[in-house]
């Protein structure tokens, strides 16, 4: 017998269902405000996000699956989309007319992390890119965006961080700052923080040792020493976030965890989900198209983390669609003519079952009860005979005899007056 890999994972029916209706609800969204979808392959050459990623960042440093594939060419399954939409925008000279490119994509991502309770090696991410503008407009946009999903999903125990990372000037600064300050402190921090301080300071942020944390959250803040114009830039964006309604948290220590980051970042966290508490994250990247050998061009972005977002979901919504109609049936002629029916039922658009097994009369109206089917047409030999069915109503506990020729009508008729 084989199990899933480790950190992979099968979403069954009954849970599938609520990934149908974020992923409906989150297309429609993204459609209206101007998105386009885009489909990323899952691999790319490893390049592409050793460069944009970052060298020294956990992602790269170790929690890549890559591998070099038969001609001996290493290539990585991605462990995030940002850097592949860019890689296809360079591509296939997305920027071209000069008009903001807005894309969304959703899939699988891969990171080789310790799989915990919202944690996984292979997750799925909807992640949607604004290209082209560097307008603090396009940030407060997205980020509204995002806050209007949660809304229509009914998710609301979720708390909008925000933070500048300043440009590539304020970091240089920034770093040296506090490269200092962790020196100083160096043998109260982590092997791997101590080399971390060498190597890239910001990322000391990221780590869950607590007497790191401790020293970090003593460190000097990156919004005291970004410069003018990036300060400006974190006002409008959080002007407009105030004149669009969204509510947010400004925390000064948000670094995120890849490099490609420059100004805003955001995150949408919650209280609901323990260690893994980050539902939705991102932020703008000016630097990353450039990086991977494009054209000038800033961007703006973000992800979210489907396990996540659907582990927050109500447990006890239903999201699955009962069948309309359970087909019934007692006898040979008549279990022919169900499957005739169901399908005739079924090619119009109306979601039907029917018994397979030639179980007993009794064990299929249970069955038809516990998949909650608003009608029960019941065929048998005898009633056949005379071109009648039976149809029963299973809220309203009635039944009666209907015409074969006119039940496909009737029951149409009937759902609609339960609809209406
Ligand atoms: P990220 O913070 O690495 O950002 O991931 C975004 C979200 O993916 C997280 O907030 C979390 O919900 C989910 N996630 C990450 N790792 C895992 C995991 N191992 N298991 C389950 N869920 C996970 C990015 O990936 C950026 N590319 C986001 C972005 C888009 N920035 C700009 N554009």
């Amino acid at each position: 017998m084989f199990n899933a890999i480790k950190g992979f994972r099968d979403v069954l029916p009954g849970e599938v269902e609520k990934w149908q209706f974020v992923e409906t609800k989150a297309r429609k969204i993204f459609e209206d405000f101007g998105f386009s979808e885009i489909k990323i392959p899952i691999a790319e050459k490893t390049e592409v996000f050793t460069r944009s990623i970052g060298e020294t960042t956990d992602i790269v440093e170790k929690e890549m699956y890559t591998f070099a594939d038969r001609k001996g060419e290493f290539i990585s399954l991605r462990p995030e989309a940002t850097a592949s939409v860019a890689r296809a925008y360079i591509e296939h000279r997305l920027g071209e007319n000069k008009r903001v490119a807005k894309f969304y994509c959703v899939g699988p991502m891969f990171r080789y992390e310790r799989p915990q309770r919202g944690r996984y090696r292979q997750f799925y991410q909807m992640n949607v890119e604004a290209l082209g503008t560097s307008d603090p407009v396009i940030d407060a946009e997205l980020i509204a965006m995002l806050s209007h999903f949660f809304c229509e999903i009914n998710i609301t125990e979720i708390e909008f961080q925000i933070n500048s990372l300043g440009c590539l000037d304020c970091r240089v600064r920034y770093r040296e700052e506090l490269g200092r300050f962790l020196a100083d402190r160096s043998s109260g921090l982590c092997l791997d923080c101590q080399r971390r301080v060498q190597t890239n300071p910001l990322r000391t942020f990221d780590c869950k040792n607590v007497l790191c944390q401790e020293i970090t959250s003593l460190a000097p803040k990156i919004l005291e020493y970004i410069c003018q114009m990036c300060s400006d830039n974190f006002e409008h964006v959080r002007n407009n976030l105030e004149e669009l309604g969204v509510q947010y948290k400004t925390n000064p220590v948000l670094v995120r965890g890849l490099d490609y980051y420059t100004k805003t970042t955001f995150e949408v966290i919650t209280e609901r989900l323990g260690a893994q508490n980050t539902v939705a994250a991102g932020g703008r990247y000016d630097g990353l198209v450039k990086d991977l050998g494009g054209p000038n061009t800033p961007g703006f972005g973000f992800a979210i983390g489907l396990e996540r977002l659907i582990s927050l979901l109500p447990e006890d919504q239903n999201f699955l669609k009962p069948p309309n109609v359970f087909i019934a049936s007692v006898g040979s002629s008549a279990r022919a003519k169900a499957l005739q029916l169901s399908n005739r039922f079924r090619v119009i658009g109306v979601k039907t079952e029917m018994d397979y097994d030639g179980k007993s009369l009794k064990s299929q109206m249970r069955w038809a009860n516990k998949l909650n089917a608003r009608f029960v047409v019941i065929i048998g030999d005898d009633e056949l005979a005379l071109g009648r069915v039976i149809l029963r109503d299973m809220e309203g506990k009635e039944q009666e005899e209907v015409d074969l020729k006119r039940i496909i009508e009737e029951v149409k008729s009937r759902s609609q007056s339960c609809s209406d």
